[in-house]
């Protein structure tokens, strides 16, 4: 079979290649991206009485109402969002909505601006749109949040958007509102679109979420229920954007997806109305782990670490031990330990490990006792 060209630009993720690595017996994997909870007992209880409905056939393309309505109203009153219920897809995880986006806007050629790190699917998305990715830098010195100079810097005649990502994949950064108000301006001033990845908004141990959206309203929102409700395997996430927009975006969706899964959709709606409990101890499970994660971090020779604000990651400065790709394959065979080496999620991630406390608070003590007996042999 001869594939198509797009595919030689894309490689499969690091991320990927750390799971597969992951599975060898004895091994403590640091590196997951889902939280270790279950949903919330409201949304399995949808799901079974959805079920015994055979509640299983297509449902509208955007969505089934109820849960576009349920959406809407979150978007109003948490995000400052306007938002009808008719201006949302319901999506196959925040995933597809992200390719939705892109697929929408890019044509071959165009420049896109992705944060670097940043979560791995951007520019790999990008790519497949036959767009190029041009990243701009999240540096510790800055907090990891984007300096707005740098972005408007990188503009191009080429550029149709730029893409930002706050509670942030891999640092754990959340952006202040005094960011994300800057570079709202500059994407409205230079009628640029906006694309913001919010799927961490609910996962926050200090400061406090901003929408781009509230600030610059031609902005596509994506969020989904894969963190917040730890739903990842029930695939579901959501698209807001201006009318225009979203009538774009449904074209593709209704040939790619159809629609997403029916009793997703349930345990979506009873999360939205039932499920905040549930989401209030989870975040509160991981801050003791983000505490305890970063305790054990800062105890590391040659390691500091800012402490995430936000999701469920600590990025790390491994910068004195070389190699962020090799060192990781050394914790991994020397010590057991899965985390992701920091260039998985670009350039700017070297020297640079991330850590993901989604995973037990005995896991996270045993695998930092064996990373720091490794560290302290190699000194
Ligand atoms: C920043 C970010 N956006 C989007 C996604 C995709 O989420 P979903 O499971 O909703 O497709 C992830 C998953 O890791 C993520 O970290």
């Amino acid at each position: 079979m001869r594939f198509a060209k797009r595919l030689s630009y894309i490689d499969i993720s690091g991320i990927r290649k750390m799971f597969e690595l992951a599975k060898a017996e004895g091994v403590i994997n640091l590196a997951l991206g889902e939280p270790d909870f279950g949903i919330p007992p409201s949304a399995k209880q949808a799901i079974i009485s959805g079920l015994a409905q055979d509640f299983t056939h297509y449902t509208p393309n955007k969505g089934i109402e109820e849960l576009r309505s349920a959406i809407a109203e979150k978007l109003r009153k948490e995000n400052g969002i306007a938002s009808s219920g008719e201006d949302i897809i319901v999506t196959s995880g925040a995933s597809e909505a992200l390719h939705l986006a892109i697929l929408a806007l890019i044509e071959p050629g165009d420049e896109v601006l992705v944060p670097n790190p940043g979560f791995v699917s951007y520019s790999p998305l990008v790519r497949l749109a036959g767009g190029v990715p041009v990243s701009y830098e999240v540096a510790e010195s800055n907090a990891f949040e984007p300096r707005v100079e740098e972005i408007e810097e990188k503009l191009t005649k080429r550029t149709k958007l730029i893409i930002v990502n706050s509670p942030s994949n891999p640092t754990g950064a959340v952006f202040s509102r005094r960011t994300v108000k800057e570079i709202a301006k500059l994407a409205e001033s230079e009628g640029l679109a906006l694309l913001s990845d919010e799927v961490y908004e609910k996962i926050i141990y200090e400061g406090e979420h901003h929408s781009f959206a509230r600030y610059y309203p031609e902005t596509i929102t994506v969020n989904g229920f894969s963190k917040s409700y730890a739903m990842t395997g029930l695939r579901l996430g959501y698209v807001h954007a201006p009318s225009e927009a979203i009538e774009e975006m449904l074209k593709i969706h209704q040939y790619i997806q159809a629609s997403t899964v029916s009793l997703s959709q349930l345990a979506a709606l009873a999360a939205l109305e039932q499920g905040e409990e549930h989401v209030k101890e989870m975040v509160t499970r991981f801050k003791q782990r983000r505490d305890l994660i970063m305790k054990e971090l800062t105890g590391l020779p040659g390691v500091t670490c800012l402490s995430p604000r936000g999701a469920f990651y600590a990025f790390p400065n491994f910068s004195t031990y070389g190699s962020s790709q090799e060192l990781a394959m050394e914790l991994l065979r020397q010590a057991k330990v899965v985390v992701t080496p920091g260039t998985a999620f670009g350039s700017a991630g070297e020297g640079y490990l991330r850590f993901s406390f989604a995973t037990s608070e005995e896991n996270i003590i045993e695998g930092m006792r064996r990373i720091k007996h490794y560290l302290e042999a190699r000194q």
